[in-house]
């Protein structure tokens, strides 16, 4: 059996062309798309499902409806959850949450990181890699730093000898400490690329959001480290020139722009951009980050970090990049689908279905994920995902 799609406008390759028919195994009937964009299923690296330990806050179900309406096929979800995924005994309460969540919510690709430190606390003893392995994308500590260097020598060493990359959320406590929010990223950054050409270990950098990062990542490129970088759709569309003016018209909204790392300067954002243009910012991820109402609602000071992205990110950053002028769509489309795909090993796995032709407005109520705390909520935006396909099955039909 297979599933016919007529019609529209086909991303192929790195460029689009008109879709003279595109036939997908193992589905099933014949789509006419009319006017709409084919675009491969989107990839998000970094993703907080919360499950297992803290489900008041998102589900494998909740999180895996919300990542299908957005048009992904493939996330990847991070291990700040309770168990950690340090040990293979942990990592199959996770597993059997992605199992059970993936049957009740969207039949996507969800693959989890396993921890680079057993407690997932940037610190201490490493996590068991080599059992891990198998079943995971990659191991990070996201939500802290690893604090020592010869810790994370020690990680990268293990995580080359299994063939997994080490995914760094970067931030120095003892700077943030001081108040040296910026340094705090790009110094531990600046400290992996090092070790990662010494241990010749595969690492990805999570969410930068700096213009220092920036050209720390690009120096280590052109010298050969086997180095790569996400950022958030928050660092390339949000700055603290509009940020003040945000918070001061609805304070009581705060929550919206607070996550860790922190918005940066205008200057920052235009070296993001510069960056995901030039190829030193290898893609985008969400850092989709839900909690609950009452933990967002407390004014920017008092929320907790995090906001929630996978419904919004592509319409946000089509309109706001895309449109706007600053990016060409060939390569967000890049950035969202093909390079994480190719960095983690996935294959492509699905398509989404995106009407560029009607404007609406972000409403986060409208949202599958139990986050309803974005920036742009509200936003107008032209781009609405009619529909996911994964694995030849229809995910999300909008
Ligand atoms: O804003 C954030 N939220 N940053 C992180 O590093 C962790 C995340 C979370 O888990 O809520």
């Amino acid at each position: 059996m297979s599933l016919e799609i007529k019609g529209g406008t086909i991303y192929r390759e790195g460029a689009f062309v008109a879709n003279e028919g595109l036939v997908i195994e193992n589905g099933e009937g014949v789509i006419d798309v009319g006017n709409s964009f084919l675009l491969p299923g989107l990839c998000d690296v970094h993703v907080h499902f919360r499950e297992p330990g803290q489900e008041y806050k998102e589900t494998i179900e909740t999180g895996s409806r919300a990542a299908a309406r957005g048009g992904f096929t493939t996330v990847c979800t991070m291990p700040n959850l309770n168990p950690p995924p340090g040990d293979l005994d942990a990592l199959r309460v996770s597993l059997a949450c992605i199992e059970r969540g993936r049957a009740s919510g969207a039949a996507i690709q969800i693959v989890p990181y396993g921890t680079i430190t057993r407690a997932r606390d940037g610190r201490g003893e490493l996590s068991d890699m080599e059992a891990l392995a198998p079943y995971v994308c990659g191991f990070s500590d996201d939500g802290t730093g690893v604090q020592d260097r010869a810790n994370m020598r020690a990680a990268m060493e293990l995580a080359k000898s299994v063939g997994r990359l080490i995914v760094a959320h970067c931030e120095d406590d003892e700077l943030v400490r001081s108040g040296r929010i910026r340094e705090s990223e790009w110094r531990q950054i600046e400290r992996d690329v090092k070790l990662a050409d010494e241990t010749g270990c595969g690492y990805h950098v999570c969410h930068i959001s700096c213009r220092e990062s920036v050209e720390v990542i690009r120096e280590a490129k052109k010298s050969g480290v086997d180095v790569t970088c996400e950022t958030a759709p928050h660092y390339l569309l949000l700055d603290t020139d509009t940020l003040e003016r945000d918070i001061n018209a609805a304070p009581a909204f705060g929550g919206r722009y607070k996550m860790n790392p922190p918005i940066k300067d205008r200057a920052d954002r235009i070296a993001l951009i510069e960056g995901a243009l030039d190829g030193t910012v290898d893609m985008i991820a969400t850092d989709h980050a839900p909690h609950s109402d009452a933990e967002k609602r407390t004014g920017f000071a008092k929320s907790l970090n995090g906001i929630t992205g996978l419904e919004c990110a592509f319409p946000a950053l089509y309109t706001w990049l895309v449109q706007a002028g600053a990016m060409p769509l060939e390569r967000l489309v890049e950035m969202m689908a093909d390079a994480p795909r190719r960095r983690f090993g996935f294959a492509d796995n699905g398509y989404s279905v995106w009407d560029f032709e009607t404007p609406y407005r972000i409403d986060s109520a409208t949202f599958c994920s139990k986050g309803k705390w974005t920036p742009f909520d509200g936003w107008p935006v032209y781009g609405r995902n009619r529909m996911t396909i994964c694995d030849g099955r229809i995910v999300w039909k909008g």
